[in-house]
């Protein structure tokens, strides 16, 4: 047999494995490393949603579903969006219940992309997309969002399109920066890509997460619905990371070629899960709200701690994540994140795990106690006090 290298198909060959998870490689023999690098809630998954599962499983949902999940969870589904973001679709034809939003980006990505494609992404970004971009054979063109306030803009958008372009990746709220769009940034960049043959694939899957307005929905300006995939999930909004439910929403037509994918990949998501997620939808609507008001004071607080050690920061408005420049520090983002581990036992995600846009920055998650906040937040005033430059 030749050399195993040679076998494998070359777009999965090339992909690197996240940063994230090679920083996390690290933390593990640091003992007593306080961290601040998980991008999961610390919250439990609420009672009712667990009694759900445990129901679903003595009432034997334990059978496969119809591929775009049970048409109850659909129905809960579309009433959601609706009544949180005034967003209408079809219970029966819109909605797929997908393995969590990793799932759903990933069916969306393959129902859209042919080889040569070109994707926009903004960057720094969730490090799934440009590796799910590079799958279908197609290639992310980056747009640097650092020099505007990690705010994609209108002309940003304008400039990248070409006529190979057919998708735009919007990732907002962002993971790493928190930064959220407004209304009228979100109706600016819809005004560009109207008139486009082309996408949008609008990650929301921290839309319950949004501190100082409502989340709005790109899908929700005229003529934008029937080019938009939303993409979102229980994960962030419910702390049911392990129960891995996502959801995307589109229009029909897409719908019946995403569900194609779909149902040869995975047939249909758990059942149990599935059950699970139509409690958190239906009884727990507003679960968020509670946990939404502990990431704010968090939050707060994390920002006047950074700014007391004069590390500049956006405010983020949104997720449960700060992306400060280390700038003054003169370190890279990877020196900067493996010495403080190691010199002062605090972990956090180089920027670079987000792309080479990330360089000069880290990520600090505050899904975490505010005692572990506090004690995170000395540990790194004291280092960055010895290492200003
Ligand atoms: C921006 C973003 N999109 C998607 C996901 C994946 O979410 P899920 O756990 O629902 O697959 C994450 C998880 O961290 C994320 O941060």
């Amino acid at each position: 047999m030749k050399n195993i290298d040679s076998l494998i198909n070359q777009d999965v060959f090339h992909i690197q494995r996240s940063g994230i998870r090679k920083f996390f490689d690290k933390v593990a023999q640091v003992d007593g490393a306080v961290q601040l690098t998980l991008g999961q809630p610390d919250f439990r998954t609420p009672d009712h949603v667990k009694e759900a599962a445990k129901q679903a499983i003595d009432e034997n949902h334990t059978t496969y579903t119809p591929n775009g999940g049970i048409p109850e969870l659909q129905v809960a589904a579309t009433n959601f969006m609706q009544e949180k973001y005034g967003l209408d679709y079809k219970a029966e034809s819109e909605v797929i219940a997908t393995i969590g939003a990793s799932q759903a980006l990933d069916i969306t990505l393959r129902t859209l992309l042919s080889h040569g494609d070109e994707v926009l992404l903004p960057v720094p970004a969730y490090p799934a997309y440009e590796p799910l971009i590079r799958l279908n054979g197609a290639k992310p063109i980056y747009i640097d969002t650092s020099k505007t306030n990690f705010k994609l803009t209108k002309k940003a958008v304008k400039e990248a399109i070409t006529p190979r372009t057919r998708a735009l990746i919007l990732p907002y709220p962002s993971n790493p920066t928190g930064v959220v769009l407004s209304k009228t940034e979100l109706a600016e960049i819809a005004s560009v890509v109207q008139g486009e043959d082309m996408f949008i694939v609008s990650d929301e899957i921290y839309s319950e997460l949004v501190y100082d307005h409502k989340h709005q929905s790109i899908a929700m300006f005229p003529g934008m619905k029937e080019r938009t995939v939303v993409i979102n999930g229980l994960s962030k909004s419910h702390s049911m990371t392990g129960w891995r439910i996502g959801f995307t929403f589109a229009p029909a037509e897409l719908v019946t070629h995403m569900l194609k994918v779909h149902s040869y990949n995975i047939s249909c998501a758990s059942s149990i899960s599935q059950h699970a997620a139509l409690s958190a939808l239906t009884v727990g609507k507003d679960d968020a709200a509670a946990m939404r008001a502990e990431y704010e004071n968090r939050r707060n607080y994390m920002l006047e701690r950074l700014l007391e050690m004069e590390l500049p920061v956006e405010k983020p408005e949104g997720a449960f994540y700060l992306f400060p420049s280390i700038a003054k520090t003169g370190l890279d983002s990877y020196s900067f994140a493996e010495k403080l581990l190691f010199e002062d036992k605090l972990a956090v995600v180089p920027g670079t795990a987000f792309s080479q846009y990330g360089e000069g920055y880290v990520r600090l998650s505050y899904a975490y106690s505010m005692d572990n906040l506090v004690e995170a937040c000395n540990r790194l005033e004291r280092f960055v006090t010895r290492h200003s430059v």
